[in-house]
């Protein structure tokens, strides 16, 4: 019965993320303060732009990762096995959705069994933390075994369950249960968020928890506060629609402690994610826009507009001279407007 309900959840958030507007309204990634130099003598050319790079011990060809969207569901087998089958043409990351479905009920591995469609890239599965905390760690560890995943991504999100009429509103031991994973399972557990983005000081608990990877998905994109208002969750006033700290800035307040970085939440073109680069992440991230890719125009749709984000991404390197992922990781941005205010005030503590 439950399952059946977390299933309903799933198919709604679908659906609803495909049709409606469930991005953020007032607030955005703020990476339209982040500015890159232009350089008028690249002394490039096109094809010898080199957008290779290594994540979680996998070589990929660009600097990219599906993010999370689904699982669980008849309708994910298709949309997981053509997705993975898309990361895998073009050698990028792929996220599986939560695997809490298949927690409860092994039966369901099946659309979470993508292995055989993409057997070189990077492959996350999926879990929150509240799940995984109330969960055997043994069978955490069959999540990532099962479907031969090479990490599990442990998702927080703390505003969406606070939206939730059904939501898990128990917050207490998520650091306890990572660092649990993580001595388990070295190296091959990612802290996630879903688009509320992760502080500095978030990020030091978990660095001394063990954590060596995080997506720190910010806001200005997707906002679960939001999807859930849609789905018709509780009555909750709309500033939880706009909370978390916007992708530019939580990649500002993480990079320089060292974790290797998925820049996501609101990424949509190659100019984000080279931004995202740039602002210290290894690799960047994306979910809806894929999604709605795929959703209008089927497999062929979602590689094309990856494609397109690939090929504009290697535009910007040509367009900055950096030949290579560490050239561009290099380049130093102009931070302007409220993103610097954020990052004086921050450094003043
Ligand atoms: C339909 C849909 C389902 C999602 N399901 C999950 C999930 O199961 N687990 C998870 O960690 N994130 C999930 N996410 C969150 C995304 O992975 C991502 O962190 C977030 O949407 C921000 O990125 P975006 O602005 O590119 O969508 C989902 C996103 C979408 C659009």
């Amino acid at each position: 019965m439950e399952n059946l309900m977390i299933q309903g959840r799933k198919a709604e958030h679908l659906r609803i993320c495909a049709e409606l507007e469930v991005e953020f309204k007032d607030k955005t990634t703020w990476l339209e303060h982040v500015h890159l130099a232009h350089d008028a003598l690249p002394e490039l050319s096109f094809d010898e732009i080199d957008a290779g790079t290594r994540f979680m011990g996998r070589r990929l060809r660009s600097p990219l990762m599906i993010t999370a969207i689904s699982g669980g569901l008849e309708a994910a087998e298709a949309l997981n096995r053509d997705l993975a089958g898309v990361a895998q043409e073009l050698g990028i990351a792929f996220g599986l959705g939560s695997q809490r479905p298949m927690l409860e009920d092994p039966a369901l591995i099946g659309s979470y069994a993508v292995r055989r469609f993409a057997p070189d890239i990077p492959i996350l599965g999926n879990i929150g933390l509240q799940q995984a905390a109330a969960s055997d760690p043994k069978d955490i560890e069959g999540l990532v075994s099962s479907i031969e995943a090479d990490a599990l991504a442990v998702h927080l999100n703390a505003a969406q369950e606070l939206s939730q009429a059904e939501g898990d509103k128990r917050f207490r031991g998520g650091l306890k249960t990572l660092k649990t994973l993580t001595r388990r399972m070295p190296g091959k557990i990612v802290v996630k968020e879903t688009g509320c983005g992760i502080s500095r000081e978030t990020a030091l608990r978990l660095k001394a928890a063990g954590l060596r990877t995080l997506d720190i998905a910010g806001a200005g994109g997707t906002s679960w506060t939001r999807v859930e208002r849609l789905r018709g969750g509780i009555a909750q006033s709309s500033w939880l629609d706009e909370w978390g700290i916007p992708t530019a800035a939580s990649l500002l307040e993480t990079a320089p402690l060292g974790f290797e970085l998925v820049g996501s939440g609101g990424i949509r073109s190659g100019l984000d994610a080279a931004k995202c680069l740039v602002l210290g992440a290894d690799i960047a991230g994306l979910a809806l826009p894929v999604l709605r890719a795929y959703v209008r125009d089927g497999r062929g749709g979602a590689l094309s507009f990856l494609q397109r984000v690939i090929a504009d991404l290697k535009a910007v390197m040509l367009l900055v001279g950096a030949k290579d992922i560490p050239a561009l990781k290099k380049r130093k941005p102009a931070i302007t407007g409220i993103l610097k205010e954020w990052t004086n005030s921050r450094s003043r503590k």
